[in-house]
Order: structure tokens, then sequence, then C-alpha cells
């Protein structure tokens, strides 16, 4: 979010006193740096209290990332948040775990062994993301010029389905590239593998897959795309090469269906990325993505820090972070190895499937994911709906008992239908999920007999909704 002068909306300082303590006896403004410190325990509570009003992580059913460690992993984490990432010479014992993850990873998505893989931990997917992108416009553009394509008078483009995340659409931007969408359809929510060659020329710099489209947790059909685009890569003058965004897939997917083609194992696939902090269960802040060799890597891209003396390649957009994310990454693939995140996952997976038949048995609902891959249920109401009520109203409804459901429209072309999904993780258990399908319940025969009182405009009530 942005911030600036219009956003000084509260009044400009604290009510005194809390607690009836005489240390907290002062004025403390709220947009200007208060002249003077305050105890520590006084800052802990009014901080503390600011946060109170707000929703509880683990009810939020709206997030994939993490909203639970355990504790030994949140001591590991508290005690190594002074630890810079991007200090390898400093910490070199931290620069090995980062090292082995990288390793782990690339074997869970099979890079292949004649081949020299490469990988970088990130603050995210996005970042990874980014990354992901410019290494493939980087290489486009050293192809396209010595295929004799004019690259300076004409922008490259990239392309991916209408279901994309936000994170695309900024890689975009900020590195002027053209984004071509391949639009999605009510009868296919993925990409339209059949038709995506349309959108390639050659100034394509790449299609990306989506393993885990945000609005509904689909995957996009990698195998096909894949084999597609070997078709078209038999004639066109610079290749296209595929970089998937399995952000919530990367890490679940291995695990869950390690027999679905989607990574290394396809030709065209060149890299990857993905979030730690979603189903490798860590904290937000890491990320990862790998390239299946170092030549789809552009050694423009590489910068060098120093290590024990010599130095160390980085491909990176920031630069100082803190690096206990990935030593919580590596203490989850060492605490819970391949088949501890297997039994997690199919928990939470067995989960999901319980709710999306607690969402069906209403008979209200149409299906677009009942956590068949991915842990996510989403769905929309029947076209024959007799209520006056929407899925905004059925998201207050839940917000009442604390459940942070969102309700958002579906993308570009299909923005009439409005959708509600929940994210189920490690953290939400059986238990959990029995007091939610009551609650879910309920709050429908509530709505039922309810006069709905909500905004009049219905455009007003349309909430976007990117993560
Ligand atoms: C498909 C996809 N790509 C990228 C991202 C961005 O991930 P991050 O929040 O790790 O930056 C998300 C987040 O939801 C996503 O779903």
């Amino acid at each position: 979010m942005l911030y600036g002068k219009n956003d000084q909306s509260k009044t400009s300082l604290y009510a005194r006193p809390i607690f009836g303590s005489p240390s907290s006896d002062r004025d403390i403004p709220k947009y200007k740096l208060n002249p003077d410190p305050i105890e520590p325990r006084i800052a802990y509570q009014l901080v503390k209290d600011e946060l109170l009003d707000e929703g509880v992580a683990r009810q939020n059913l709206a997030t994939f990332c993490q909203t639970y460690m355990e504790p030994e992993a949140t001591k590991l984490l508290g005690e190594t948040l002074e630890k810079n990432a991007i200090d390898k010479s400093e910490y070199p014992r931290t620069a090995e775990l980062e090292n082995r993850c990288v390793n782990m990873i690339a074997d869970l998505w099979h890079a292949p062994e004649q081949e020299n893989y490469m990988g970088t931990s990130t603050v995210g997917s996005s970042e990874a993301c980014m990354l992901g992108g410019m290494a493939m416009k980087f290489r486009w553009r050293t192809r396209a010029e010595k295929a004799g394509i004019d690259v300076i008078s004409r922008r490259p483009n990239l392309v991916i389905s209408s279901g994309y995340q936000v994170c695309w659409e900024k890689f975009c931007v900020y590195w002027d590239v053209d984004m071509r969408l391949v639009p999605m359809t009510r009868d296919n929510m993925s990409i339209d593998v059949a038709n995506v060659t349309d959108y390639i020329d050659e100034y394509t710099i790449g299609v990306v897959g989506i393993l885990g489209i945000t609005y509904t947790g689909c995957y996009d059909d990698i195998e096909a795309l894949d084999a597609k685009l070997t078709e078209y890569n038999k004639t066109a003058k610079v290749s296209v090469p595929i970089h998937v965004d399995a952000a919530s897939g990367g890490l679940y997917t291995p695990f869950m269906e390690p027999d679905l083609k989607w990574d290394f194992r396809l030709d065209n696939v060149v890299s990857i990325n993905t979030s730690g902090h979603k189903y490798g269960l860590v904290y937000p802040g890491i990320g990862w993505v790998l390239w299946r060799d170092c030549d789809y890597l552009p050694q423009e891209l590489i910068f060098k820090v120093s290590y024990l003396g010599g130095e160390m390649p980085t491909m990176a957009i920031n630069f100082s972070r803190s690096a206990s994310q990935i030593i919580g990454q590596f203490y989850n693939f060492m605490r819970f190895g391949y088949n501890g995140y297997k039994e997690i996952h199919q928990r939470t997976h067995d989960v999901a499937v319980f709710l999306a038949k607690t969402v069906e048995d209403t008979g209200r609902f149409e299906m677009y994911n009942n956590g068949e891959h991915l842990p996510i249920v989403c769905y929309k109401l029947k076209d024959d709906n007799a209520h006056e009520w929407t899925l905004y109203d059925l998201a207050d409804r839940l917000q009442m008992k604390g459940w942070q459901v969102p309700a958002y429209p579906l993308p570009a072309d299909l923005q009439d239908t409005i959708i509600q999904r929940y994210v189920v993780r490690a953290d939400f258990g059986m238990n959990m999920a029995d007091e939610f399908a009551d609650d879910f319940r309920n709050a429908i025969d509530e709505l039922d007999k309810a006069r709905v009182l909500s905004e009049k405009n219905p455009d007003n009530r349309v909430r976007g909704f990117t993560h």
C-alpha cells in the first residue's frame, strides 16, 4: 500500500493513560516521531493494543501464506532474525543451508542430472517471478538479435492466462513487456492450450503456466502446454520456453501428485518459482526460483558478493533481508522430510475435501474446486438461487464468527461471476473445519430468513482480490 498525508485519519494523539500507569501519562503523537523515548513495557502494550482489533490469522481462510509454525521453528526464526542473508562471508553456514534448500527443491522438481541447475531464495514468489521473467527477457533478446529480429522498435511480450497473479502485471509494467492474456472461459478455467500459439510470435519471451491459479486454485495443464510448445518450437525463429509459476503448487504437488508432470521433466520448462511461505510451511517472507540449467540464466543478471575471501554469484532484487526465513525453510525440510510433508498435506487435503462436501451438500452452490489438487474450496452461487443474499453477505455473516472468507469477481471477461474461496492450511484441523461447517450452515440459514441490508449499488460491493 502507499500512504500519504491524507491518510492521517485518526486523532493525532494517543489518549492517555493506559492501565493507569504514570509512565504512560504523557502525549504521544500518532503521525510524527515522539520527541522522547517511552518505556518498552508501555510501547509494547500500545503497539499490541493497536493490533487488537484485527483478524485472527488462523481464521483467515483467504491466504495461502502460513499462519503456524512449530515452537522450535519459531524459536529458531526469532534467534536468527539479525542475520543478513546477503552477508555470505559473515554467515557462511546460513549460505550453506540456502544451498541445501535449493538442491532439495531441485530434486523434488526433477532437475535433470545432465544439466546444471541453479536457484536462489527470494522474499516470495513475486520476487521469484520477476527474476524468472527477467531471465526469459534477457535470453530472448540475445537470441532474437542473433536471428535478425528488430529488438529495438518493438516490445517483447509474455503470454499467460487471464487468471494471472498481479506480480506478472507488475513484471510487465516494470520491465516494459506486453502482457498477452489468453482468456479463461466459463468452460475452461485455465490456460487455453489449444489456442495458446495464436498469442505467440517471435517477440514472445516465454509462456507462464500456473500451478495453482490464485482465483480458483485450479492448475494449468502444463504437460499439454509443453507438448504444444514442442510442436511450435520445431519451426520457430526463436524458441519459446515455459516458466511455471508454482507459487502454491510447487511444494504441494511433488508430495501429493508425484506422477503429475509439470516440472523439469518437461523439456520446455526452463524455470520454476514457488513460495516457501505457502505449502513450504514457513511464515511469510520466503520464495524460491530455480533454472534447469545455467544456460537459461543470462550472465548480465548475476552479481557477485564476497564470500570467504572469494566471490559468490547472486541473483536478487533486494539486497539486505533477514536470513531467518531461509533457516526456517531448512528446519522444515529437515524436520518433516518427504513423508512428513506428505502426511501434513494429506491431512490438509482431507479437510478441504470435507469442506467442499459441506458446501456441495447444501445444494446451493456450483463448485469450481473441491480440493482435488490444491486444498482449495471454491464455488459460486447457483444461477437459480432464489434468495436475495449474495456471497458478499455470506462473507459478512461468517466474519461475525471471526472467519475471514473472501468473495470476489473472476478476472476479465468473467467478472460477472462472483466466487468464494477457502484456502485450507496445515493449521486448519478437522475440529476447526467442523466448527466452520456449522457456522457456514447457520449463516446460510440466518441469511435465508433475514431481510438483507447491504450496499444498494451492487458495484460498490465488489471487492478486488489478488492473493
Ligand atoms: C500464482 C501466484 N503467483 C505469485 C504469487 C505471489 O506470491 P508471493 O505472495 O509469495 O509474492 C501468488 C500469491 O498468491 C500466486 O498465487
